[in-house]
């Protein structure tokens, strides 16, 4: 509260205690108590009571536990990595640390780290890759978040698959949209060669990491790299193109070819460490510029050098984070297990917002999308959650809140959950679908434009338009993260089957095998809807518990306030 606002409600207060003192004792106490209220709590308390004994709240959690329990098991089958005989090749043989060890030595505190896409790799078409090979997030090094890419050796050798690739870039993409500090903990074996063609020519392939540290490190944002295992061919430019480099004795490698290619080319027989080891790049080359005895010595310096980057301090939250009034861990019994696009929003809200306290903007206005502003872990966001289809007024509204939240540099929390099916048009509503799609546009262009954090969470369906409009990939938010229960699609997955079945299924097969053919293709469209296709495919930046959503809205809110400046708009508010 500003100073001039307090001394007003001071000189007000006391003008009240002056009066009143003529009065009667019980009058002086209700005005005081008034007073007192607005100053200390902005913001109203949102109703967010459940019955948690009734049938339909215990049926919905009952789902959701399935959900979940689908969850863990992808999540252990991601956190073992390359198995058993890997890890012990790696550990034992290789005598090198484990990729998540590695991470714990270069973080101040396990506890800050937000891992990214863990199920990335998962059921492709090449087989399971943990992981994706590559253990990914952000978190804090010295008191200052950085964005951390460790190879994991212990999966092929750390070699890259095109699923490597794109969560390589996605963890650089996040970089440098916020603007953190990327630090690369490299152990690979280049590209995964069976694979090489879907991984080396293309715009977004291979050498798309390397143009991004440059392109990063020109706007400031610094690059690292420790190697601590091999940097084999394009490998060997991850550590080189970084403004500092640490690599560790008998551990790390750097160099185009290994030395079975040198023999093969030109007949010398040359060791790994005369070939590329850390002597010869500290000391001949200049590829690296630390040398390390021990992988424990390497990560010391790595945090030694993050303390030199000269990173500005972190701002903090706008107020002291309060706990939400009704437990998170209920969601799951408030997403319907039939209709989910039916979820009360506000009783989500009210279990993710500091205190449950949320100040709703046009409340009566286009009520299927909700607008307001609250408080997560103590930051001001812009809240628009919708509950089933945006209507033309209900975008108009989201466009004029998107530009007030802009103006004031509030980040955006999008919380998805669009109707099960987008509405046909009918014979004489060719008007208000031409307005509706008007307002559409609006409410897209002031997505695509926002200049303020964007956090995107698909907590029910996202499908058709609504996809676009709340934040979706194609809108480019820092962060999307997904529930299991979310559905993803161009269109509700019964009219999908319908329309391809009509396509695909020869007219000529009897009833029950075109049954049969409808059945397989309502599986495919099932699974490629589903948030597990979503999240091993890297569509969003993890799969998360909703009982968790405050948790990690908390973190980003952090992470996106820690080096972006506010853009101010260029351009008024325009009422919608
Ligand atoms: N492409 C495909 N598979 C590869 C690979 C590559 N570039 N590099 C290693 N692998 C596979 C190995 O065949 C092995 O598979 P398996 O577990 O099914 O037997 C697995 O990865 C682990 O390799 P291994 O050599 O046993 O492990 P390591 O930890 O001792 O050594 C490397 C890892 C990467 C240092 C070593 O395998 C190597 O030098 N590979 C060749 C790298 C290369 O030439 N890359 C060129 C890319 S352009």
């Amino acid at each position: 509260m500003n100073t001039f606002r307090v001394l007003v409600i001071n000189s007000f207060a006391k003008t009240f205690q002056t009066s009143c003192m003529k009065c009667v004792g019980s009058h002086k106490r209700h005005v005081f108590g008034t007073i007192q209220q607005r100053k200390s709590k902005p913001f109203p308390v949102l109703d967010g009571k459940v019955d948690t004994s009734a049938a339909s709240f215990q049926e919905n959690a009952a789902v959701m536990e399935k959900f979940i329990g689908n969850y863990r098991k992808m999540l252990a089958m991601a956190q073992a990595g390359g198995g058993e005989k890997a890890i012990e090749r790696h550990k034992v043989r290789n005598k090198k640390f484990l990729a998540t060890d590695r991470v714990r030595l270069l973080l101040d505190e396990e506890d800050s780290f937000l891992e990214l896409a863990p199920l990335a790799g998962l059921g492709m078409e090449y087989g399971d890759v943990a992981r994706a090979g590559v253990y990914t997030g952000i978190g804090k090094i010295n008191n200052k978040y950085c964005m951390i890419i460790a190879n994991d050796g212990t999966v092929k050798g750390g070699t890259v698959y095109p699923i490597t690739l794109k969560k390589q870039l996605r963890a650089q993409e996040i970089a440098e949209q916020n603007r953190i500090p990327c630090v690369y903990v490299v152990d690979s074996g280049g590209a995964f060669l069976p694979l090489q063609a879907e991984i080396f020519p293309d715009k977004n392939h291979g050498g798309r990491s390397f143009y991004n540290e440059a392109i990063m490190s020109a706007k400031g944002i610094p690059q690292v790299a420790i190697v601590c295992g091999n940097c084999t061919a394009g490998g060997a430019y991850v550590p080189t193109m970084t403004s500092e480099a640490v690599i560790i004795h008998k551990i790390g490698t750097i160099f185009l070819g290994g030395p079975p290619l040198v023999k093969a080319a030109t007949g010398e027989i040359v060791s790994a460490e005369e070939l590329g080891g850390a002597k010869m790049h500290c000391s001949v080359s200049g590829c690296t510029d630390y040398y390390a005895e021990t992988e424990e010595v390497g990560f010391e310096i790595g945090r030694d050098i993050i303390e030199g980057l000269n990173l500005p301090g972190h701002p903090g939250p706008q107020r002291e984070p309060q706990l939400p009034l009704y437990d998170p861990t209920e969601l799951n019994g408030l997403i319907p297990a039939r209709n989910q696009h039916q979820m009360d929003i506000h009783k989500v809200i009210s279990r993710i917002v500091d205190d449950s306290r949320f100040h709703e903007f046009k409340k009566t206005y286009g009520p299927s999308l909700v607008t307001g502003l609250a408080h997560i872990h103590g930051f001001l966001t812009g809240i628009v959650g919708n509950k089933g289809e945006i209507t033309g007024p209900a975008a108009a509204k989201g466009a004029h809140f998107i530009q007030m939240c802009c103006e004031r540099g509030i980040p955006l929390i999008f919380l998805q959950n669009s109707a099960e099916s987008v509405a046909e048009p009918t014979a004489n509503s060719g008007e208000s679908f031409g307005n509706c799609l008007r307002e559409h546009a609006k409410m897209m262009a002031a997505v695509s434009c926002a200049q303020v954090p964007k956090i995107t969470v698909i907590i029910g369906n996202s499908i058709g338009p609504s996809n676009f409009l709340m934040g979706g990939r194609c809108m480019s938010p820092n962060f999307l993260f997904t529930w299991p229960n979310a559905v993803i699609g161009l269109s509700n997955t019964e009219s999908l089957v319908q329309q391809i079945s009509q396509e695909k299924i020869p007219k000529n097969l009897n009833h029950s095998e075109q049954l049969a053919l409808e059945s397989k293709i309502r599986e495919i469209c099932q699974r490629e809807m589903s948030a597990a296709y979503s999240s091993t495919r890297l569509l969003d930046d993890g799969m998360i518990l909703p009982q968790d959503t405050r948790q990690v809205l908390g973190k980003c809110l952090d992470i996106t306030s820690a080096y972006l400046k506010p853009v101010a708009s260029s351009y008024p508010v325009i009422r919608m």
